[in-house]
């Protein structure tokens, strides 16, 4: 038998199938398979040798047809074309289509208004650990305070933080240099945060955060206060009255919660719970490898959803996260 003939024909014949891979299925091949048991022993490693080279060659063939035939398939562009400058771009997806998510949009106002104030700005990571998440901001493994922020956990451990203190430690580090230079830490962390909790109309399992870090020689309640008051008067365009009452976080000594008056926008009347604040824990600020007989701090951090339904009169947090088309719009 000539293998090399056959193997001509065989390669010839691909070439000229739609469907290249059916040669694998010539009868001449299988007949090459049903020959090599029946023949004498010492020619059949040799045979079999070439049949699988055959098989080899008819299969490397068959895959730069297939690849050529894909290419054909795409319409190829012309690099060299002259551009027209005045052509309409091609539309491959109307901007109809698709727009800004209200919380993206807001989220940009809350930043503009901090980094006007000289605080920078830093996404919070969406996977995180528990150093970050607990251990660094003063919660020691098996402290009560854990079980209250309903943390997911990966199989390998890992924690999609439910706050964005996780980024204070961070934060803190970083700092630290400009800190014994004689400057200031001032920064703020935002970003998408996690909690197993049972959904209503103001809870909702995935929403977003914005954290304050403040750092210096000489850090006072007062000047967080007037930080705060600051920025919610910016973001609502409105002067509003503020108050503070007691509250417990690990990571602040003294705690407090900080509320504003409810937005006239809003009718008025009463009061709103915006976040949650305090004077930097001193075991915070050595997690940081900072000082505390040094330097001190404030922090405080808050949901960004709550701020952006009260400004729009959204009654219900799972809109954000639903992908409502009818809602979305609204805030085209
Ligand atoms: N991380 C807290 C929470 O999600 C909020 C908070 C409270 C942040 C006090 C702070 C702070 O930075 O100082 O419930």
């Amino acid at each position: 038998m000539n293998i090399e003939k056959i193997s001509q024909e065989l390669l010839a014949r691909a070439r000229q199938l739609d469907n290249p891979r059916q040669i694998l299925r010539a009868p001449e091949l299988k007949k090459l398979y049903q020959v090599l048991p029946t023949l004498p022993e010492a020619e059949r490693a040799e045979f079999g040798k070439k049949i699988n080279g055959l098989r080899g060659e008819l299969e490397k063939l068959i895959q730069v047809l297939g690849a050529a035939s894909e290419d054909a398939a795409v319409e190829p562009l012309d690099v060299t074309a002259p551009c027209g400058v005045n052509q309409p771009l091609p539309q491959i997806m109307t901007a109809d289509h698709g727009s800004r998510h209200p919380l993206m949009t807001e989220m940009e106002r809350v930043i503009q208004v901090y980094n006007l104030m000289g605080f920078r700005a830093v996404e919070s990571r969406q996977l995180d650990d528990d150093y970050h998440m607990f251990s660094s901001l003063n919660f020691p493994v098996g402290h009560p305070a854990r079980d209250g922020y309903d943390t997911f956990q990966t199989e390998e451990g890992f924690i999609p933080p439910a706050h964005t203190s996780t980024m204070q430690n961070r934060i803190l580090r970083e700092g630290k240099k400009e800190l014994e230079a004689g400057g200031q830490i001032a920064a703020v962390s935002y970003g998408r945060v996690f909690r197993n909790e049972d959904l209503d109309a103001t809870h909702e399992h995935t929403f977003y955060q914005c954290e304050g870090v403040f750092v210096s020689r000489d850090a006072t309640l007062g000047q967080m206060l007037a930080v705060l008051r600051e920025f919610f008067e910016t973001y609502y365009g409105q002067k509003l009255k503020i108050k503070t009452q007691p509250a417990y976080f690990p990571f602040t000594e003294p705690s407090l919660e900080f509320l504003i008056e409810k937005p006239a926008s809003l009718g008025g009347g009463g009061w709103l719970e915006m976040l949650g604040c305090g004077m930097i824990h001193p075991n915070v600020l050595r997690a940081a490898d900072i000082d505390p007989a040094k330097y001190r701090g404030f922090a405080w951090g808050g949901g960004i959803d709550r701020l952006v339904m009260l400004r729009y009169g959204i009654d219900d947090v799972r809109h954000f996260e639903s992908g409502k088309l009818r809602f979305l719009k609204e805030f085209r």
